[in-house]
């Protein structure tokens, strides 16, 4: 099937910002006086949530890609089934719309601004266009209950092969990624001098138990070897977690993230910003350990691409080849 890339992403960036706007309506109604409500369920534990607006959002850009294309298959969020094992892949090799409507429902549902949308569409199982688009930047913060006249979030599209944009208008005007062209190289002694994302996914069905003070002390291990200790700068500039793994992507696009790391996430988290990222020329990588790796060996095995399905990933900013001089 021959796809026509242009008018699937004019679609998707209409859908994308007509679904952003509605998320940031229902904030704003949220936050005036006789407060409307938000509807929270529950999915697979306390920390995996879904809302009414995630599910309103979905049926809106759903119905968008129904009508426009109706012969493409669709996964969304919040349709699609819960309770799958763990690594089965669930996009076919057929046009596939890969849908999250609301990524960063925990910080949605806290009034947290780094939320978005995201769209993505893979042929073969590869991302070809990519949208995402974060209704709370450029907007009032708090949202301020007056609606704004035209959508002013970051908008992040690309197109397989013909480069990553942000837009800060809904399109009209639009910059190539990364931000500071050409990009910085990566500090030689990376990850020193780097910013670092870090976001945990929400199964915690491998997370292991233990009591509390060993928690808590491999809590202050772990931050003090990144972030430092005994007076001493850390492993890296700053840790992030921004609470939307397709945002962090975005921002890796941008420069403004070095490195990435994602601990279990699925497809629709990051289609959209996989095509985004590599397209700005950052690099992802499937971060689950290969068959029978053991870290004390060194090795030379390429490390494998970024498959969608992966869970986990490792996200490089885009950068120069040449070495830092200092
Ligand atoms: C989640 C966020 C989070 C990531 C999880 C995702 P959701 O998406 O992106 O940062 O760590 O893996 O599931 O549930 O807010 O759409």
């Amino acid at each position: 099937t021959t796809v026509d890339l242009d008018h699937a992403l004019a679609v998707a960036t209409d859908l994308a910002i007509q679904a952003g706007e509605q998320l940031l309506t229902r904030a704003r109604e949220r936050i005036t006086p006789s407060g409307a409500q938000l509807t929270i369920a529950q999915k697979l534990n306390a920390v995996d949530l879904v809302t009414e607006a995630d599910e309103d959002a979905e049926k809106v850009i759903r119905n968008g890609l129904k009508k426009h294309f109706p012969d493409h298959a669709f996964v969304g969020e919040e349709s699609y089934g819960q309770g799958m094992p763990n690594n089965e892949y669930i996009v076919g090799d057929e046009p596939t719309w890969v849908v999250d409507p609301l990524d960063g429902t925990v910080n949605y549902i806290h009034l947290f601004p780094t939320v978005c949308v995201s769209i993505g569409l893979c042929v073969g199982g590869v991302p070809v266009v990519g949208v995402i688009y974060a209704p709370f930047f450029g907007a009032a913060y708090p949202p301020d209950g007056s609606a704004s006249a035209a959508p002013s979030g970051h908008l992040f599209t690309a197109i397989q092969g013909r480069g990553a944009f942000i837009s800060s208008d809904g399109g009209k005007s639009r910059r190539a990624l990364p931000l500071q062209s050409p990009a910085p190289p990566i500090p030689p002694n990376a990850p020193k001098g780097c910013t670092l994302a870090v976001e945990w996914g929400k199964d915690r069905r491998d997370v292991p138990g233990g009591n509390l003070e060993r928690k808590v002390n491999s809590f202050w291990n772990l931050a003090g070897e990144i972030g430092g200790r005994n007076g001493k700068g850390g492993m890296v500039h700053g840790v992030r977690s921004l609470g939307s793994a397709t945002l962090d992507l975005a921002f890796v696009a941008t420069g403004a993230i070095d490195i990435f790391w994602e601990g279990g996430c699925w497809e629709w988290d990051v289609c959209a910003g996989i095509c985004i990222l590599v397209e700005a020329g950052g690099i992802v990588v499937d971060c689950n350990p290969p068959e029978g790796f053991d870290p004390s060996v060194s090795s030379t095995t390429p490390i494998p691409a970024a498959p969608l399905g992966g869970r986990r990933y490792l996200a490089i900013r885009p950068c120069s080849d040449s070495p830092e001089s200092s």
